[in-house]
């Protein structure tokens, strides 16, 4: 059977396009290689599949270095082979959201699809409304795209989705960008947006053994793992790390959280069929 290819090339259609760089190409692989075993597999026991992106961007990215327009995260996700039933965006920035809402019923009006305007962190309860909760056959199961650019995600907004729902997490742990730049910052200020982001407070004082920003990332990886497996949350296989292309630094890290033991089986094996095998923590 021919794999789905996420990466796909669209002309520019002279709505909002922002730049990315070109790692962005590889985060496109793997969760589409990911949602595509995911749907496949999944839509044979399950009636109701829902796709929730909560950083969803605005459904076309130009690549900077190439100028290749593709398919950002939203739009792969209602391209796969096997549909989702259900497809809940948001995104904050205006611009963004616009050309997201403008893609969407120009080309997806035959899918069901909500769309939400604003800071994820703020709009958690209406995105969760959404949700369906009942279904007639085996149930509703989600899956949540979780793509910050920073450590701006509070881990009160994972919780609200990962305590009501049965939902995989797919999350971009923006640690080599924003823990590393900012680590000196962080750890004389006893930052708050790291006890946001982390869901507790007592993280200062247990940091305080790191002695650079390698170890301050590694600690902050292990704790975020902790807080998702309170949850009850599987233990994580290794997460995927993305580097840059130009200067080969790490830039994040992409985690996946189930509490299905099958979730982390698919992303073994998305793994072994994506190139970068650089697994880490
Ligand atoms: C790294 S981009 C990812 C976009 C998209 N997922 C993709 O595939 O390229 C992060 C997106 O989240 C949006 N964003 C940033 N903070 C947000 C927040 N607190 N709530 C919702 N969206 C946010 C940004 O405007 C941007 O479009």
């Amino acid at each position: 059977m021919k794999r789905f290819e996420p990466l796909i090339e669209v002309l520019d259609d002279d709505l909002y396009i922002p730049e990315v760089r070109r790692w962005s190409e590889e985060k496109y692989n793997l969760l589409g290689a990911y949602m595509e075993i995911f749907t496949r597999t999944m839509s044979k026991k399950w009636s109701n599949l829902v796709y929730i992106d909560m950083f969803a961007g605005a459904g076309y990215a130009k690549i900077k270095s190439t100028g290749k327009i593709l398919k950002s995260s939203a739009l792969i996700a209602m391209s796969l082979p096997i549909n989702f039933n259900t497809y809940i965006f948001c995104e904050a920035d205006e611009n963004r959201f616009k050309a997201l809402q403008a893609r969407v019923t120009r080309d997806y009006s035959d899918k069901n699809v909500i769309l939400i305007h604003g800071d994820v962190n703020d709009k958690i309860e209406e995105l969760k409304s959404h949700i369906p909760r009942f279904s007639r056959k085996e149930g509703v199961l989600s899956f949540a795209f979780v793509d910050p650019f920073s450590l701006n995600l509070k881990f009160s907004t994972i919780a609200t989705l990962g305590r009501s729902f049965k939902v995989d997490f797919l999350i971009l742990l923006a640690l080599g960008m924003d823990a590393n730049r900012n680590f000196h910052n962080y750890m004389a200020n006893n930052s708050q947006k790291i006890s946001d982001f982390l869901g507790e407070n007592s993280w200062a004082e247990e940091a305080k053994s790191c002695n650079n920003s390698k170890e301050f990332i590694r600690y902050l990886a292990e704790k975020y793992d902790s807080s998702m497996v309170r949850l009850n949350y599987k233990e994580p296989e290794k997460k995927q790390l993305i580097k840059s292309h130009s200067r080969n630094l790490a830039l994040y890290y992409l985690a996946f959280y189930s509490k299905h033991p099958l979730g982390n089986k698919f992303w073994k094996e998305m793994q072994k069929y994506t190139d970068n095998q650089l697994g880490l923590f």
